[in-house]
């Protein structure tokens, strides 16, 4: 890990192109608390050595934690490969110990973020008020946005998805269209080996870009709506090729470079 003065300095939030393609596909790698700054090094010189490098290839985002973003961009500045933190604070700066501020993930080399996942909202009591208020606070720093939502168990065995995902996107509205992501991320198939099935994902996710098109008019056909939750390499397809899956939000299949290369090479054939 070089020492902070010889970073390369992070692109300006102002220079950060929203991009215009038509939902040009995004496979994002959540590594939650795993890794290393060594890990990470390794990780993305072993991805950069396969990744699709074209104007067509999937946009490809690494989120790991915090204290590896910087070791991270040593690497992957000025590749095909951009960063993300996991979640961020709504203030620029203050009394919030151990928070992250937007500006400052954008400080060591971050384009994008994740708000709102569930392991936040069922663990450290983020609510839809207080994602959107880091989703927001996102945005006026530069950074692009992955916005988690999805149903428990409990919730769709009890026939409640739709009210919780409509619950979940109305504050969604709020946001530029151009900066955010969604995530579909049903929290029983997080982390358990149970995926959605390609039908249940495209059933969800059509229901949310009617959502997208209620709050935002026709720019909802641009946004660009990832499917989460035990994504591998042996699904990635099948669920990448659903009219609205626009891409993949990856955990445990993200910290090995070969499955996530593989997941990648899915999104690039779809
Ligand atoms: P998983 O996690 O792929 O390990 O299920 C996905 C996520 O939580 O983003």
């Amino acid at each position: 890990v070089r020492r902070w003065s010889s970073w390369p300095a992070p692109s300006s939030p102002a220079s950060l192109p929203w991009r215009s393609d038509m939902r040009r596909p995004v496979v994002a790698a959540n590594w939650k608390m795993h890794g290393s700054c060594a890990t990470v090094q390794e990780f993305l010189e072993a991805l950069l050595e396969r990744v699709p490098q074209n104007a067509e290839a999937p946009e490809v985002v690494l989120c790991p934690p915090y204290t590896m973003i910087a070791a991270a961009a040593v690497v992957a500045t000025a590749s095909p490969v951009a960063l993300g933190g996991q979640s961020c604070h709504w203030e620029e700066k203050g009394a919030f110990t151990g928070e992250v501020a937007p500006g400052m993930l954008v400080e060591v080399g971050a384009s994008w973020v994740i708000v709102g996942h569930s392991e936040r909202r069922q663990h450290f009591g983020e609510s839809d008020d207080t994602a959107l208020r880091r989703a927001k606070a996102a945005q006026q720093a530069g950074l692009r946005v992955i916005y988690c939502l999805g149903e428990t168990l409990e919730q769709r065995d009890g026939g409640e998805t739709f009210a919780v995902l409509e619950r979940q996107s109305s504050v969604i509205g709020a946001l530029e269209p151009a900066g955010v992501v969604v995530a579909y991320e049903p929290v029983w198939a997080i982390g358990t080996g149970r995926n959605a099935s390609p039908e249940q994902a495209q059933e969800a996710h059509a229901f949310l870009r009617g959502r997208l098109r209620a709050l935002w008019g026709p720019a909802a056909e641009g946004v660009r709506l990832l499917y989460g939750g035990s994504v591998k390499p042996d699904n990635a397809q099948a669920l990448m090729r659903q009219p609205d899956v626009d891409g993949a939000l990856v955990g445990g299949a993200s910290l090995d470079a070969v499955s996530f290369l593989a997941i990648i090479q899915s999104a690039a054939t779809v």
